[in-house]
């Protein structure tokens, strides 16, 4: 082979080491050996919000011990603020994507820190670059090289429970996407309600078409 036909399939190998490495974790390939609380530290406790620059979210995290034994390969825990799906509707820059690399749900990093099956504890000013939605908390466990080995999150599975709001500095609630969520719904409802509608109604003409 030439100097050149050895340097192109070197680096065409290159390139597929590259997109191999650029491939990231299965989000669904991971377990859920964590144990995650968030709560809200707020001037208002009493209104169930959290406003972005004055309140925190207090995070504390713990090796689920029904997986003992599991952890060693764990090195550092990163805690991140994830969107929940109310607040993701028609925003693809939001979107949950599987592959971990370009997922988009838990866009906003609060900690990392090191990790022990004890647990711990962060306690977070929430930025005033974080926009008004609704969010949950999730943990990741990852290696020395910061790669996803498990998570633990606040809420179920289909992140409907246990949601918390950010209220930005405007203060334009977060409600305004669940009224969104809500219309479109709707709008699915009454297309499908109209839909019915019209097919009732051919079939009117049908049957008289056939007398
Ligand atoms: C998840 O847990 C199962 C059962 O304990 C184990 O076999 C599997 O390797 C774990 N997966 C990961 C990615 O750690
Ligand atoms: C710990 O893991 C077990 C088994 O998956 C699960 O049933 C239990 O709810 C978990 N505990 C907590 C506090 O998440
Ligand atoms: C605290 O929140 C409640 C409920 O949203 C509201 O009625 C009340 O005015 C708030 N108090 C202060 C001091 O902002
Ligand atoms: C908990 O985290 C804090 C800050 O990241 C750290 O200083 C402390 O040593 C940690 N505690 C344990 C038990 O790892
Ligand atoms: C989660 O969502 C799926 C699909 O929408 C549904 O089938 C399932 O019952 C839900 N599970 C819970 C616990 O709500």
């Amino acid at each position: 082979m030439s100097p050149m036909k050895i340097g192109f399939v070197l680096s065409l190998a290159l390139l597929a080491l590259v997109s191999v490495a650029e491939g990231g974790v299965s989000f669904k390939s991971l377990n859920r050996t964590l144990t995650v609380q968030a709560k809200i530290q707020a001037s208002n406790a009493t209104s169930g919000l959290a406003h972005v620059g004055t309140d925190h979210l207090v995070i504390s995290w713990a090796f689920n011990s029904s997986f003992a034994g599991k952890d060693a390969d764990y090195v550092n825990v990163k805690i991140r603020l994830c969107y929940a799906p109310v607040s993701q509707t028609d925003r693809g820059w939001r979107k949950t994507k599987d592959d971990l690399h370009k997922d988009k749900t838990c866009s906003k990093g609060i900690a990392k820190q090191k990790y022990v099956a004890t647990g711990n504890t962060t306690t977070w000013r929430i930025t005033k670059d974080v926009p008004g939605a609704i969010y949950f908390v999730r943990v990741y466990a990852v290696d020395a090289l910061g790669t996803q080995l498990a998570f633990g999150q606040t809420t179920d599975k289909n992140k409907t429970t246990n949601l918390f709001e950010i209220v930005p500095i405007s203060g334009r609630h977060a409600s305004v996407d669940v009224a969104a969520a809500v219309f479109s719904v709707f709008s699915v409802g009454s297309l499908m309600g109209f839909l019915s509608l019209e097919a009732i109604k051919q079939r009117k003409l049908n049957g008289k078409a056939g007398q």
